[in-house]
């Protein structure tokens, strides 16, 4: 079986001695069923000619942005909407910075930015490059922006020194290749099989803020990001959306009906309100806010003083309700989803919760990790159900959203 039948790859080829690798690389794609189209930088051209290119992958090579016999050919706009797949190998840490700055100076950054394709890059650079601040930097934006990075490897360089910065062998980048195209199925398959018309979800996200005194307050670290990303993919799966949200800093979804809260208490009415109310049903609840477990006692009415004799000072707090336990209560209850930001014994602590708020699901994190959870664009959950594990890897919010909401879908409908 050709593992990249009719796939249509863009091979982007910048300026490093790894490109001598690349007509190799064509021909191995091409074996597998690609039809390659090339693009080479100026830099690339001074390491192996346009004519072996075109050679190899059967079609023209592009390498300039202001070519008019080029542009009548197949301009630039048009290359970039028929490329599947943006492979840029090797891609140096000049290409990466400029893609990573959203450049587009020459023919292949153009096509970075103008192209939906999804983009994959094979960094190959002298080791100390490779660990600059500048390119890691550069390197995370990409990753955020889902670009996947294939290597480098380790080993001997062109230049004599020894260590990260190889371009990936050609085998391997075919194989990188074929597995993102058998990634993007499932993702594509799992998602064309959601779809959430006619349901009503209601999501809790970001923090509650306990007011202590009429100035201030006690709060915790949560973006909302993760809460706003479920009801982008859940609108963009088909479901009506109703968002109640604590204060953040980003804008919820166009589309869906948002009641901005401030308190724990604030945002048990609102849900309650919602969940209990005759004329509206419910379908699936994701409780994803990061709660205050306490709130203040006696909010003070005038700003708290300090005084000069008084070198500690002692707020009395009470229990919040348990906003998503006091839905999974309900008689006619939704399908109900909770999260659990853990720092240890993340499995034991969610399954426990799960059994003990009576949820459906539960959606774990392990927030000790700063890559993930709190505060960060991307997340890993490890998501259980009272008999089930499903782990979502770590990728941005939006993609996890989107394999969260999957999971869900699927598990609702096994209970329905
Ligand atoms: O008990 P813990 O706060 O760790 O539980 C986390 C889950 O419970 C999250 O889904 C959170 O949104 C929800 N929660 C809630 N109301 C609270 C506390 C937590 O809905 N008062």
């Amino acid at each position: 079986m050709r593992n990249l039948q009719d796939k249509k790859i863009i091979l982007g080829i910048s300026g490093g001695i790894a490109a001598y690798k690349t007509p190799e690389l064509v021909r191995r794609l091409k074996e597998q069923g690609a039809d390659v189209r090339v693009v080479m930088t100026q830099g690339a051209q001074a390491f192996i000619t346009p004519l072996t290119l075109q050679a190899v992958s059967a079609n023209a090579v592009a390498d300039s942005l202001l070519d008019t016999q080029a542009e009548l050919a197949m301009g630039h706009i048009e290359l970039a909407k028929w490329a599947d797949l943006i492979l840029i190998a090797p891609a140096t840490a000049n290409i990466i910075a400029k893609i990573s700055h959203g450049l587009a100076n020459d023919l292949l950054s153009t096509l970075c930015l103008a192209s939906a394709a999804p983009i994959a890059i094979a960094p190959a650079m002298n080791q100390q490059m490779w660990h600059a601040e500048a390119t890691q930097t550069n390197i995370q934006t990409l990753t955020k922006r889902s670009v996947t990075i294939f290597g480098p490897g380790k080993g001997e360089q062109a230049c004599g020194d020894i260590g990260l910065g190889r371009m990936l062998e050609v085998h391997e980048l075919v194989e990188l290749t074929t597995q993102h195209f058998a990634n993007q199925q499932t993702l594509s398959a799992e998602l064309s099989l959601t779809s959430l018309a006619g349901q009503h979800w209601v999501i809790t996200a970001g923090p509650t803020r306990e007011a202590i005194d009429p100035v201030r307050y006690i709060s915790n670290h949560s973006s909302g990001k993760m809460g706003y990303a479920i009801a982008q993919a859940a609108l963009n799966a088909g479901a009506k959306v109703t968002l109640i949200s604590g204060p953040v800093n980003i804008s919820a979804p166009q589309n869906c009906t948002l009641i901005n809260v401030n308190s724990a208490v604030n945002m048990h009415q609102q849900t309650l309100a919602l969940t209990t109310d005759k004329h509206i049903n419910v379908d699936v609840f994701v409780a994803c806010a990061a709660v205050a477990d306490y709130r203040v006692d006696n909010i003070a009415i005038q700003k708290i003083k300090k005084t000069a004799n008084n070198d500690t000072m002692t707020l009395n707090l009470v229990k919040n309700p348990d906003i998503v336990a006091d839905v999974a209560k309900l008689s006619n209850k939704p399908f109900v989803v909770g999260f659990a930001a853990e720092t240890q014994e993340v499995k034991r602590y969610a399954k426990d919760k799960l059994s003990r708020k009576n949820l459906d699901l539960i959606a774990a994190n392990d927030v000790s990790n700063s890559k993930q959870g709190f505060n960060s664009d991307d997340n890993a959950l490890s998501v259980f159900s009272a008999t089930e594990q499903f782990d979502i890897a770590l990728a941005n919010k939006t993609k996890v959203a989107q394999k969260l909401i999957a999971i869900i879908a699927k598990q609702n409908k096994n209970i329905k």
